[in-house]
Parts: structure tokens; C-alpha cells; sequence
């Protein structure tokens, strides 16, 4: 454990960058893993999470580099040519690594068992159990289809047309990964759409991949097997999960003006910053331009008062993972924010919905638990009280807690004690640092 004491900042100002996004730069690694021939990767989040696939991807054959100037090297094996691994992989916290790979190693003739934390440990598998068994993959897992987890591939796999029981960006990537080895052609139909990274990404590695969006609306994937992918240059922008934490701070401490850098604004992952402002926060972004086949911005950030919302349950998935900050500054807004339709956070790397129940309450905010959400009856400005010394709130092994609730130290009294900072290092490792900068210019 390694706690530590967030205090009142000074007003954020300056610029800062964020590091790159976490699930392109996983999906970097992989698809890069499967070209044949070098990928380079700029900006990749060296972060603990993206560094475990990338020990999972040697350990099945690929040569992965990091040279001086902070550039990474992929030499893949090609689709179909990954190797057994010769020890379980370890999976550390990452549910992102864990169940892509998952999707990998079904479809290749190789076994492999899947190793994690506490906290990954506990996570559902069977989601993507489920749609690699019909593709004729085969599993024996811990009881409740978790880990660890021990997974024969097989090839030929078989190609399934498979609708998407839960939204999940997760699910969808590891069934088009599987696909890849897979004669014929996989579907995934997306009745909800989720972020559309590995679309974008199989398809500038040169899969034939294509989405037809049917008349219900839902999004229809379709991948053409026995892939043969090229290797690319990647520039991975910055991670919109990762700025959110700056964006409010820098919207709640009073005197802030900060510019965060790089940041993508891929329309499946933005709607934090959409609903920021509709609670009336002075986001603006600057110099919108093109990175990696994704929208980037410079976004200005300007202390503002924020009032309550109702927030529509249909943005849930393109802010999937904001909302443990979003409640922060729901807790200082003016009057009642009210979110529903959160039932996937009661299975991320925590309970996302009790554990930032149980740690704002800590800190002397007003909130209500529901079965699908929080409800917060904000400060109207002032700061929140903060935990009384001897407590901290409980992280539960969820970096987006621990930052959620440094954020929530910095706009209080007394200081937030959180229990444990390590895990801010899986997807943020200079979180503290960039924190401490930005209130120091
Ligand atoms: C991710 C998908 C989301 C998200 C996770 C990263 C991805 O998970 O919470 O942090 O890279 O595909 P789900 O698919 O479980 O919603």
C-alpha cells in the first residue's frame, strides 16, 4: 500500500500533456504483434497495463523494443503465428489485456492460462467465454468463469454472427481479434456503439473490415478472416480517460486556467467533456486537428461553477470510464446531478458505483446509491470537507478511484487520505507528478 494525503491546490495554469491512450495503445501492441514485418508506435502509454500485453505478446513470439527516443518497435509474427506460451501470462490489472487476448489465443492452435490481481480476479470472463466456446474455443476457469483462466485455441475456428449481450468495447475487440485467424467471416452486431478503436485500427492495418449501420440503428461489423496485416507507424494521441481528471480539476479549483494538451476526442469516448459543459463548464478546444486517424484537441479549461444533471443514460458508454471523476464534480456542483444506467462500473476494476459512494462519503459529500447509479446533491462551490485524519477512502486496487479521489482532495478542507496510489501507475504513472506541476506554474 502506498497512501498518501491529497491536499487544497493552487489554481492549475500552464500546459500539460497527457500520456497516450490506453486502449489504442494496446490494440498498438497486438495488432503490431500480428503484422509481419516492424510497427512503430509514438507516444505509447507506458503504463503497467499496456506493458502486460506487451510481456504477453513476446511470450507468444513477438519482439517488442523501446528505443532511446521513447519510440516502439513491434516485429510481429503474422496472423496465425503465435507461438505457446511457455508460462502463464500475467495479466496484472488489465481486463482490456486479458480479454483481447483472450480473443487472440482462441483461434490460434495454442494453449494459455491467464494470470491477475485481486481485483482482475474477480472480474467476469464469461462474456467473452461465451462467443470464443461458438467459435470453438475451449476454457476452464475459476468458478463464475473468472481467472485464472486456462484457454485451448483451436484452428480452423469456426466464424459466428454474434449480437452483443452487454456494450462492451471489450467483448466486440476480442471476438474481430479471434476473427482474424478465422476462415470466412465474423460478424458482431453492436446494438449500442462502443468505442470503435479496433474498427479503426484492423482497418488501417489492412483488414477487410466493414460496419453497416442497420435500421434500428445498431452497428454491424464484419471482418473477412485469414487476415494478412501490414505493419504502420502509429501516433497514439492522449488519452481523453487520463485528461479528465485535469479537465475537472481545473473546471473546480477556483483561479484555474490550464490547457491540456494532445487530447482525442474520438466521438465514443468524449461525451465527458459534452457533459462538463452542459453543467456549464468552459471547455474549449483549440487547433482540432488529426492524429492517428483521430480527432485531437488542445482543450482550455476555465475554473467554472457547475450546476447538477440528469445525465442521459445513452452517453454511458462513450464516457464508460469518467464517471468516477464526474461524480466529483457533481459533489461540488450546484443541486442534484442524478446518473442511471451504470450497471457495467459494478464490474470494473472495482465497484465503481459503491466505492465511489462509500469514498465521497467519506469526504463529506451528499450521495445516494441506486441499483444503476449515483445521485449527488452537490456543495454549490464550496469545498467538501475532506476525511477526518486516521481514514482514507479505499481504493480497491481501481487507479480511477485513487485519482478520482486525489482530485477530490485538492477541493476540500482537510485533505482526502486515499489508502493506495499504485494503482494510479497501471494507466497514469506521472498523474502526481503532472498534478503537482500544473498547480505550481
Ligand atoms: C476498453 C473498453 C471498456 C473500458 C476499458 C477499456 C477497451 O471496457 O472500460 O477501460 O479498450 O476496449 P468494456 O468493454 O468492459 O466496457
Amino acid at each position: 500500500m502506498r497512501p498518501r494525503r491529497f491536499t487544497a491546490s493552487a489554481p492549475l495554469k500552464g500546459r500539460i500533456r497527457v500520456p497516450g491512450d490506453k486502449s489504442i495503445s494496446h490494440r498498438s501492441i497486438m495488432l503490431g504483434a500480428l503484422a509481419v514485418g516492424e510497427t512503430r508506435v509514438t507516444g505509447l502509454l507506458e503504463g503497467e497495463d499496456v506493458l502486460s500485453t506487451a510481456a504477453a505478446m513476446r511470450a507468444m513470439g513477438a519482439t517488442i523494443t523501446r528505443g532511446d527516443d521513447g519510440m516502439w518497435h513491434v516485429h510481429g509474427v503474422g496472423v496465425g503465428g503465435l507461438l505457446q506460451p511457455q508460462s502463464a501470462l500475467d495479466m496484472g490489472n488489465s481486463g482490456t489485456s486479458t480479454r483481447l487476448l483472450m480473443g487472440l489465443v482462441a483461434s490460434h492452435p495454442i494453449t494459455a492460462t491467464f494470470i491477475g490481481d485481486a481485483s482482475l480476479s474477480k472480474r467476469p470472463m464469461g462474456r467473452v467465454i461465451d462467443p470464443l466456446a461458438m467459435m470453438g474455443a475451449d476454457f476452464t476457469a475459476a468458478p463464475g468463469g473468472r481467472l485464472p483462466l486456462t484457454l485451448r485455441g483451436i484452428s480452423p475456428a469456426v466464424p459466428i454472427e454474434y449480437r452483443l449481450p452487454v456494450a462492451s468495447a471489450q467483448v466486440k475487440s476480442a471476438i474481430l481479434l479471434a476473427g482474424l485467424n478465422t476462415p470466412g467471416i465474423t460478424t458482431v452486431i453492436e446494438p449500442v456503439p462502443t468505442r470503435d478503436h479496433s474498427e479503426r485500427m484492423l482497418r488501417g492495418f489492412g483488414a477487410d473490415l466493414t460496419v453497416e449501420i442497420a435500421a434500428d440503428g445498431a452497428r454491424i461489423i464484419r471482418l473477412k478472416g485469414e487476415a494478412e496485416l501490414k505493419p504502420q507507424n502509429i501516433v497514439v494521441p492522449g488519452d481523453p480517460s487520463s485528461a479528465a481528471f485535469f479537465v475537472v480539476a481545473a473546471l473546480l479549483i477556483e483561479g484555474s486556467d490550464l490547457i491540456v494538451e494532445n487530447v482525442g476526442l474520438n466521438p465514443t469516448r468524449a461525451a465527458l467533456f459534452d457533459v462538463l459543459r452542459l453543467m456549464g463548464g468552459s471547455i474549449e478546444e483549440q487547433n482540432l486537428r488529426e492524429v492517428g486517424g483521430e480527432p485531437v484537441a488542445d482543450l482550455r479549461v476555465r475554473h467554472s461553477l457547475l450546476t447538477g444533471i440528469a445525465v442521459d443514460p445513452a452517453v454511458v458508454p462513450s464516457m464508460v470510464d469518467e464517471f468516477p471523476i464526474l461524480f466529483v464534480a457533481a459533489a461540488l456542483a450546484k443541486g442534484r446531478t442524478v446518473t442511471t444506467g451504470l450497471e457495467e462500473l459494478r464490474v470494473k476494476e472495482s465497484d465503481r458505483i459503491s466505492a465511489m459512494r462509500a469514498a465521497l462519503e467519506l469526504a463529506g459529500a451528499t450521495v445516494t446509491e441506486t441499483e444503476d447509479g449515483l445521485i449527488i446533491d452537490g456543495t454549490g462551490g464550496d469545498p467538501l470537507p475532506g476525511t477526518a485524519d486516521g481514514t482514507a477512502v479505499v481504493t480497491h486496487l481501481d487507479h480511477r478511484i485513487a485519482m478520482a479521489m486525489a482530485i477530490a482532495g485538492t477541493v476540500s478542507r482537510n485533505g482526502v487520505e486515499v489508502d493506495d496510489t499504485r494503482p494510479i501507475a497501471t494507466s497514469f504513472p506521472i498523474f502526481e507528478k503532472l498534478l503537482q506541476r500544473a498547480s505550481a506554474m
